[in-house]
């Protein structure tokens, strides 16, 4: 049977952490990896995570299985984290699943068999592992513009007049905040015109919440999906709580199902649970209980908001002065776009020669279509690597 198998060629963001590990130079620099890093280059736990994790450690009295849907008290927080306000209305269900790639996995699977011909449409570019999850599932998949590479800005007329062409009843894939891989989103003005035009031609919003609170806070971060959810019929919101408690192992997050009524509500999610039956039985719990803990409880809640807050500022500080490095160095190249994006990642603008080339002459690592992540960048770092991209320039 395995003999039939050819190798599977490596993640590319894998491939690239085995390489950065083993180069042997002291000052190499990693913008590739996903993952939050502090100012001192550690990827921290959470002060409110360990607090929490203490908690659980002192009074779970069971590990046995939980249900099917997951926690009622984590679903409940995390539905009013995301739609920023005490919901009771029964047009929504939100069930636990193991971080947002599971979610989005179970969005999909539920669209596919409500529809076996829709087409779920994805910005170009997008986070490196939509597709493959689409593909894995079967649906077709096409793309919408998205970013305009020349200019590193938002290509929002391509957008507008793509989604005005999608067929009624499609789905399109959007990504709440901190667009990755390029880190620029829509302005609130311009997410109203995306959110009428979605409602306008009945298409369906699949959104990608994997990273509220890393862009301008909470609440604003939610934005589009408050809007939509109050604009259209039907919708699906995959949350992630890796990156915004730090729990990127603990396999933490949710799938919000928004429909019509309350009746075709009760039939998705019973759906959304089967499928969840036969893909891992129930979802895991830790990562979870910790997110409810910190969630439903006030003080703990309020000190998350504050760590949260310090990841988000670091971020955006980077992005600052990174900017001004390069800015130091010359006039003529623009990176005025690195603050203008948001979260974790930025296209820097250069080619994938350049990206090779700081890889190779100066241990800078980053994804092929040169895609950094800001939480790379120390005051330690910041000239090397703004010499390091002037060179390959
Ligand atoms: C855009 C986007 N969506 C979803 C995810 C999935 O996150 P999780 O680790 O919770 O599966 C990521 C993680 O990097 C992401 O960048």
């Amino acid at each position: 049977m395995f003999e039939k198998f050819s190798l599977v060629p490596p993640d590319p963001i894998l491939k690239l952490i085995v390489e950065h590990k083993n180069d042997t130079r002291s000052n190499k620099i990693d913008l590739g990896v996903g993952v939050f890093r502090d100012a001192s280059g550690k990827t921290p736990i959470m002060g409110v995570v360990k607090e929490a994790e203490r908690y659980l450690l002192d009074t779970q009295q069971s590990k046995a299985y939980i249900g099917l849907a997951g926690d009622a008290d984590f679903n409940l927080a995390m539905q009013n984290l995301i739609l920023d306000q005490s919901v009771t209305d029964d047009r929504f269900a939100t069930i636990q699943t193991a971080g947002g790639s599971t979610s989005l996995r179970v969005a999909i699977e539920l669209i596919r068999k409500s529809t076996k011909d829709l087409t779920v449409w994805v910005s170009e570019p997008t986070w490196n592992n939509h597709i493959p999850i689409l593909d894995s599932v079967g649906v077709n998949v096409d793309i919408y513009p998205y970013y305009d590479v020349i200019n590193n800005q938002l290509n929002f007329e391509g957008f507008i007049e793509c989604l005005n062409n999608i067929p009624s009843g499609d789905v399109v894939l959007l990504h709440a905040c901190c667009h990755n891989p390029t880190g620029m989103d829509p302005t609130p003005e311009q997410w109203q015109e995306i959110t009428e035009v979605i409602a306008k031609r009945k298409i369906i919003p699949l959104i990608d919440n994997a990273y509220q609170g890393l862009a301008n806070g909470l609440s604003e971060d939610a934005f589009a999906i408050k809007l939509m959810a109050e604009k259209v019929d039907e919708m699906l919101i995959a949350s992630s709580c890796s990156k915004n408690f730090g729990l990127y192992r603990d396999r933490a997050g949710t799938l919000t199902i928004v429909s019509e009524n309350a009746k075709t509500n009760l039939h998705a999610r019973s759906h959304a649970l089967k499928i969840i039956r036969t893909m891992c039985s129930v979802p895991p719990d830790h990562g979870c209980a910790v997110v409810s803990h910190i969630l439903n409880n006030n003080e703990l809640r309020d000190r998350w908001i504050i760590e949260l807050g310090e990841v988000k500022d670091r971020l955006k500080e980077m992005r600052v002065l990174l900017n001004q490095a390069l800015n130091d160095r010359t006039a003529d190249f623009d990176s005025s776009h690195l603050t203008k994006a948001n979260g974790m990642f930025s296209y820097l603008g250069v080619n994938s020669e350049q990206v090779q080339e700081m890889k190779i002459k100066h241990g800078v690592y980053m994804e092929g279509a040169g895609r950094i992540n800001l939480a790379g960048i120390t005051k330690e770092n910041v000239n090397a690597l703004a010499d390091a991209i002037i060179d390959v320039l």
